[in-house]
């Protein structure tokens, strides 16, 4: 249930929706330069394939932006900026050639952000009408398909020799602490999505694998 309904909830939300629109426009940047950086064909087309998907959901996103919000807001939310420190983080990864951590911060981070926001959008949004359903549920199954393609690959990385398990773990530390500012950042996206940040917190850290969630808070 959402506890600040007003006359500006479509203002409110079409802010929210701009954190995750550039969240969109970030997985697409970052799958294509992890793209360039994979060794294994197979992994290199699943990056590309993802770089497309979220190209499309940051499409979807802004059509949403203009629909609730057709006027240019100047009211930025403190999760933009919050959400240029983890990009910052994540191309420094990705220039340095680690391929390792960037998927920790993209597909592991990032994705289980998305991954929550997205299963809670319904509550939210159920009030704007049903037609958002079936997309909503796409995307969620496609950021879940990103999310696990992260957990597989990562230990198959470690076992090749390409990165170690304590340095994976130390990302995650980082990233969290990156993608928890996030959320913090996105204040009205609790209130309107009826869960308590400490929820979404919780629910990011347990998201991950257990191995790589080792001694994070
Ligand atoms: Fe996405
Ligand atoms: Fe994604």
């Amino acid at each position: 249930m959402s506890l600040l309904i007003g006359p500006d909830v479509n203002a409110r939300a079409a802010r929210v929706l701009r954190v995750v629109a550039l969240g969109e426009r970030l997985a697409e940047e970052g799958a294509r330069l992890q793209a360039t950086l994979a060794r294994h064909p197979r992994m290199a087309r699943f990056l590309r394939h993802q770089a497309s998907q979220e190209q499309l959901h940051a499409f979807a996103f802004e059509a949403g932006i203009r629909y609730l919000a057709p006027k240019a807001d100047p009211a930025e939310l403190p999760g933009i900026k919050a959400l240029n420190q983890f990009r910052e983080r994540l191309l420094a990864d990705l220039e340095q050639g680690r391929l390792a951590e960037s998927l920790v911060g993209l597909q592991m981070v990032l994705e289980g952000i998305a991954m929550e926001v997205l299963s809670r959008l319904r509550l939210d949004l159920a009030r704007n009408g049903a037609r958002f359903e079936p997309l909503r549920r796409r995307l969620l199954r496609q950021e879940e398909s990103h999310h696990a393609f992260g957990a597989v690959w990562l230990p198959r990385m470690a076992a090749e020799g390409r990165t170690d398990r304590e340095r994976l773990r130390a990302a995650t530390g980082e990233y969290l602490l990156l993608g928890n500012a996030v959320l913090e950042g996105c204040g009205e996206l609790f209130a309107d999505f009826g869960a308590p940040l400490a929820r979404y917190r919780e629910a990011l850290r347990q998201a991950l694998p257990e191995w790589l969630r080792e001694g994070t808070a």
